[in-house]
Order: structure tokens, then sequence, then C-alpha cells
């Protein structure tokens, strides 16, 4: 782990060969940074963003959505739930309006921790380091898929005997066995206490579903793994299973708590919602 509690990697041997630092091929972190605005991007990501942006033109304001999804859910779990305990899996290069600093704006003393499997993630680790010096930030470069070294590295920050809201934001849509995704959002959700929450956001089969599809299908040719897939909402529903989902359910992002009805009416192709561990 990087961070106050020093680097650490999972499985770094095998997150290299899985992703390698591999210039030539897509990222989802470096189109999603491209897709954003940012800089972090290599000529393989900015083709691969500009093919998906002719596919769903929408596909920019909605990643910067999702951002403003993140930003009020996090804002949302540590000001009205008063939660200070956050595991952020599928991080994303680091842009503006991070985990920690939402989280520490609410509340100095949050413990955080960053998980990402992307090399490119692992080497600019340190921009989301930048703790409050009364809590703490810390970055696992770990696989979602590597669940129990996850739990076993941020019990080293994170005390699972608290509530802690799990951030699964536009991660889950690059595990395309369901399988897998719902044994690790399950195996996630077993490790941590009663009043936890867990925020999802998912790439939606059905919403613009035409113009989705088509935005994928590039979007696979480019990345290494070929792993992108949407799923439509009662699929995105269903990692709720079991747990309270809070108002106003699973919607568009854009329509979750939104600050205004511009926020509300603009454009996205995700599914996201937030849920609490009775
Ligand atoms: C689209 S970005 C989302 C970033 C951020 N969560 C957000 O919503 O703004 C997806 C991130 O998930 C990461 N990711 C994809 N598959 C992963 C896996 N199996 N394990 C860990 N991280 C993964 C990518 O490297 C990328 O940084």
């Amino acid at each position: 782990m990087t961070g106050s509690n020093g680097p650490k990697a999972a499985d770094p041997a095998g997150a290299r060969k899985r992703y390698g630092f591999d210039a030539r091929m897509a990222h989802p972190a470096r189109v999603y940074d491209y897709w954003l605005g940012g800089k972090d991007n290599f000529a393989a990501d900015r083709i691969a963003g500009e093919e998906t942006i002719a596919a769903y033109p929408a596909i920019r304001a909605s990643a910067r959505a999702n951002r403003a999804f993140l930003a009020r859910t996090v804002r949302y779990l540590a000001a009205e739930e008063g939660v200070r305990q956050f595991l952020d899996i599928g991080t994303g290069l680091p842009t503006a309006s991070n985990t920690h600093e939402v989280a520490q704006s609410v509340a100095p003393a949050s413990r955080i921790v960053y998980v990402d499997n992307d090399p490119l993630v692992l080497s600019h680790a340190r921009a989301l380091l930048t703790s409050n010096p009364e809590g703490v930030t810390a970055y696992l470069d770990a696989d979602a898929r590597d669940t129990a070294t996850i739990l076993e590295q941020a019990a080293e920050t994170l005390d699972f005997t608290q509530p802690i809201a799990i951030m699964l934001l536009a991660i889950l849509h690059y595990i395309p066995d369901l399988t897998e995704a719902q044994r690790i959002v399950a195996q996630l959700i077993d490790a941590v206490p009663s009043g936890s929450y867990v925020a999802i956001s998912h790439a939606a089969s059905d919403i613009s579903a035409p113009e989705m599809a088509e935005m994928i299908r590039r979007m696979n040719e480019h990345l290494a793994e070929g792993n992108h897939v949407g799923r439509p909402r009662e699929v995105v529903a269903e990692f709720f299973a079991g747990l309270d989902v809070l108002e106003p359910g699973v919607v568009k992002v854009t329509e979750w708590r939104p600050e205004s009805e511009t926020e509300a009416a603009g454009p996205t192709s995700l599914w996201g919602g937030v849920g609490r561990k009775g």
C-alpha cells in the first residue's frame, strides 16, 4: 500500500502480466481520463476515446456525470450518514474531487483506501495521498478479483468493526463475468459491519441502447482485455440484494440526489445507487 502505510502491491507481477504498461493498447483508466479532458493518456487511449465519442457523443458528459455522482455520494455519506471510512475500488487516475478530498472536506479525519490495478494509476498515486493530517489515505495496487487480498490489506488502514463505504464506481462493467462481479460485491459486503454502505455506478445496456452497444464494441476493439460490458438496470439493481437501497433507488446517476434540475436532466449512460447494510 502506498501512503502513510507505505507502498504495497497485492500481486504486482500478476497485475503487470494482465495489464502490462503497454502504451500501444488503450486502458480503461486512460480512456476515461481522455473523456474527462485529462492529460494522463497515450495515443492509443485518444484513438479509443475519439472512436467511442463518435459512436456515443454523450460519453464525455456521462463521464463527468459519473464524477459528479461520486462527489454527491461521498458528500452525502460523510455529511448525512457520518461515514468516516471509504474503500474506493477502481479509483481511476487522480482528477478533480477525488474521494478523500470530498470526504475530508466534510470530516478531516476520514480514512480512505484506494484500489486500482492499472500501473499508470499506481504511478500517479501520490496525488491521491495528499491526506489531511488528521486523516489518512492509502493506495493498494490490486485487482478487484483478488477481493480477499484487498480486504486483508485494507484492514491495515480501515477499522472493519466500524462502518465503511465501499465505492465501486464505473468498475464492475470491466468484470464481464456477472457471477464474478456478484461474488466480488457480496464478498465485500460480507466483510463490513452493519451500518456500512455500497455505492455502485455501472454502464447501462438499456440507456441509448444502440449507441452504447456500438460504443462498447469499439472500446473493446482497443482494450487489451476487451472486457467492457453494459448491463440493464435490473441486473445492476441485483448487486444491492439484501441491502436497504437509499432513495431514489437505482437510477440514472444524474438523477441520484441531483443538485439542480439541469444536473438531473443531463445525459448519462450509467445506472447508479447506494445501499446500506442493515
Ligand atoms: C472508468 S474508471 C472509474 C474511475 C472512478 N471510480 C470513477 O468512477 O470516476 C475505471 C477504473 O477501474 C479500474 N479497473 C478496471 N478493472 C479493474 C479490476 N479488475 N481491478 C481493479 N481496478 C480495475 C481501471 O483501471 C480504472 O481506473
